[in-house]
């Protein structure tokens, strides 16, 4: 399974990409994560707790004499996951192009570059055939119109129950779309009952494969810093979440 989870800012994208990582993780397959967005989200949903300061593929580029980033001599897709993928629970891997620091993005712009190239090369790597890899963007469409997910072939789209959040929603599946083998799917988060399922449903123009409960226990996870499924394992919100994976496991 290849995913990549997308949607308008706010929509939920961390808590069911760190969610549905969790989920498969514990269902025994090799998981590993990538975090391509530049603000905190992932890692805290995953349960890996807080980002370190500086990403650790930052020690994977290195600026060429042309003044160009690359990946250092040695470090193919493989090594770079071995190396600077961390360990996150349930035996996830996980990949991150690293959080903005205080003094702007200079800092972390060999991560970025190197988390770039290192997506791009993921198919390449034989022994990774059998992972399922979950990503989870940025807000918006750019990162899907700009190949930052070049590894997924399904993208799961987050929409809550509001008209920007559906457009923004149905904008970023006609992009995705656009790639040929691609397909996506939407989800809807936070909904209050049925009548929110049909209202994304009508604004997005076609059925959602999982409607995600607005839930108490991922609102708690989030004050306290942890997993939902960890700190909520048999609330709804994770319920639905375990029935999404497998409903994309049967795509
Ligand atoms: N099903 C849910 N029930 C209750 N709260 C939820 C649910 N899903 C997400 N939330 C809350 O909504 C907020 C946004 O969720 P999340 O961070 O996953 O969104 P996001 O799409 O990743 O946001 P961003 O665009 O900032 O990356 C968080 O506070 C989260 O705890
Ligand atoms: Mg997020």
């Amino acid at each position: 399974m290849r995913l990549a989870v997308v949607g308008k800012g706010g929509a939920g994208k961390s808590v069911i990409s760190g969610t549905m990582a969790r989920v498969l993780a514990q269902g025994g397959r090799p998981v590993l994560a990538l975090d391509s967005d530049l603000l905190p989200g992932l890692s805290f949903s995953l349960g890996a707790g807080a980002d370190p300061a500086l990403p650790p593929l930052s020690e994977a580029a290195e600026k060429g004499e042309d003044g160009r980033w690359r990946l250092k001599k040695g470090i193919g897709p493989a090594r770079a996951v071995q190396r600077y993928a961390t360990p996150a629970p349930d035996g996830i891997r996980l990949l991150q192009i690293g959080k903005t620091p205080r003094e702007g993005l200079e800092p972390i712009m060999g991560a970025v570059n190197a988390f770039h190239r290192v997506v791009h090369r993921l198919v390449e790597v034989k022994s990774f055939e059998l992972w399922t890899m979950v990503g989870d963007l940025p807000a918006g469409p750019r990162h899907i119109a700009f190949d930052w997910a070049p590894y997924a072939r399904t993208f799961v789209v987050v929409v809550q129950p509001s008209v920007q959040s559906a457009l923004a929603g149905r904008r970023v599946a006609r992009i995705a779309r656009m790639r040929q083998g691609v397909q996506a799917v939407f989800v809807a988060n936070r909904v209050t009952g049925s009548a929110d399922v049909s209202h994304v449903e009508r604004l997005v123009g076609e059925r959602v494969v999982a409607a995600v409960p607005a839930d108490d226990g991922v609102v708690e996870a989030e004050r306290l810093g942890r997993a939902p499924i960890d700190h909520a394992p048999g609330s709804p919100a994770v319920a639905e979440v375990e029935r999404l994976v497998t409903t994309l496991a049967n795509l």
